[in-house]
């Protein structure tokens, strides 16, 4: 077994009640063997499992339990435990834990300091088979990944409970492999990079109550912001009015309308890459009314738009602040590739993701199917989910300024 790389690599590491709970004690031994530091947080099933005694003796560091301990709060908050790890590993994380953790609950320690992280999260499951297969598990699980959790395992196997299938969890030297991968700097290939990105739909007001909109839902674009966060980057995500979270580690910087984009991207340069995935509204009324437009007896009113700057072709100007890479995305109806070749020459991109709007359930919906489309050459990428492609955009970003 290889070492893990020195250097206070340091992991809290929550233990779950499950039978599985006797394995995280060798993987503390191995992890401490490693020279990798191991903060344990016992939960109170987990105790049921296995002793504080056993779990600090071999984590030599104390345990921590309970949320509400004057003295553990005192020494240590929950939002300076996860502060302080670079990784968060959940061993056994059982179906409880799994569903707090989707759900964003916050009733004990391990729950809270899941939700209060910002720090990537390993899982290794552990609960009986129908458990693990049960919809709502399953759905949790899709949940999680879309968030950004890894998980190892887990195994298929005889368990305690007298039945077979998966549910057993993964053998502490596969969680130790796994640490060892998300530990490893290069899992973190983008840290100390900066990427601005813009997300979301603009909105242009007409008078204090309407505005001119569209339908972006955003989700594209913040996976994005979230799969570069998990690769160490810096992220700035400029978004405009969405109702979806900010993923963790992202900085982001609320606007309205195309203007203020512009002026939140400008303010957030120098930046090493930008991606505007931003649906934004290419023309805005003429004159934002004071007071909201009444009915009258001469009719409707006609509007006078006037075009509004574009984000992704300033950006891309050459110039001393031109990020390195400059991507943007070309929502189309009809011609796809074609349509997107000629956003790349005229905004001054480097590289342009087309995706065809036309198909149901892609504006708004959880799955994408795109184009990537640069001077020389295009690819097609398999319809996969959201989060999936940011991923695969978020390595190529990776890729391309390493
Ligand atoms: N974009 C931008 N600022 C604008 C308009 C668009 O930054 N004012 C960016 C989008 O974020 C996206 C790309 O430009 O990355 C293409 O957007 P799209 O709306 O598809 O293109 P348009 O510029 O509106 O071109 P067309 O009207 O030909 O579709």
């Amino acid at each position: 077994m290889t070492d893990i790389p020195q250097g206070e690599r340091r992991v809290l590491l929550i233990v779950g009640g499950g039978v599985a709970a006797y394995k995280a004690l060798e993987l503390t031994r191995l992890l401490r063997k490693a020279g990798v530091a191991v903060r344990p947080i016992l939960t109170r099933a987990g105790a049921q499992f296995v002793t504080p005694l056993s779990l600090s003796a071999l984590a030599e560091d104390k345990v921590y339990q309970e949320l509400f301990s004057l003295t553990d709060e005192h020494e240590m908050g929950h939002i300076e435990l996860s502060r302080q790890a670079d990784l968060i590993v959940v061993a056994p994380a059982t179906a409880d834990l799994m569903a707090k953790a989707a759900n964003g609950h916050a009733d004990d320690l391990a729950s809270t300091t899941l939700l209060a992280t910002d720090k990537p999260v390993l899982m290794a499951p552990a609960m009986n088979v129908r458990m693990w297969t049960h919809p709502a598990t399953q759905r949790n699980l899709k949940t999680l990944q879309a968030d950004g959790v890894a998980f190892v395992g887990p195994d298929e196997g005889a368990m305690a409970c007298g039945e077979f299938g998966p549910g057993r969890m993964a053998e502490p030297a596969a969680i130790f492999a796994a640490i060892q991968a998300a530990l490893a700097p290069a899992a973190r290939p983008l840290a100390g990079r900066h990427v601005l990105l813009t997300a979301g739909p603009t909105a242009e007001p007409l008078d204090p109550v309407r505005v001119l909109t569209n339908r972006s839902s955003g989700k594209q674009g913040f996976a994005i912001a979230g799969a570069l966060a998990r690769l160490g980057a810096r992220v700035t995500l400029v978004a405009g009015p969405v109702a979806v979270d900010t993923p963790p580690g992202v900085t982001r910087v609320n606007v309205e309308t195309a203007v203020e984009m512009l002026n939140a991207c400008q303010a957030a340069l120098p930046a090493d890459a930008a991606v505007c995935v931003a649906a934004v509204a290419d023309w805005r009324p003429d004159e934002a009314f004071g007071v909201k437009l009444k009915k009258g007896h001469d009719g409707p009113p006609t509007l006078r738009l006037v075009e509004n700057p574009d984000i992704l072709a300033t950006l891309s100007r050459p110039g001393p602040d031109r990020p390195r890479l400059v991507v943007g995305f070309a929502a189309e109806t009809n011609d796809l590739e074609a349509n997107a070749r000629s956003k790349l020459g005229k905004k001054g991109c480097d590289w342009v993701v087309g995706n065809d709007v036309s198909q149901d359930g892609i504006m708004g919906g959880d799955d994408n199917e795109v184009l990537l489309v640069s001077a020389g050459a295009v690819e097609h990428w398999p319809k996969a989910s959201k989060a999936e492609v940011a991923r695969r955009l978020a390595d190529r970003i990776a890729e391309h300024l390493r």
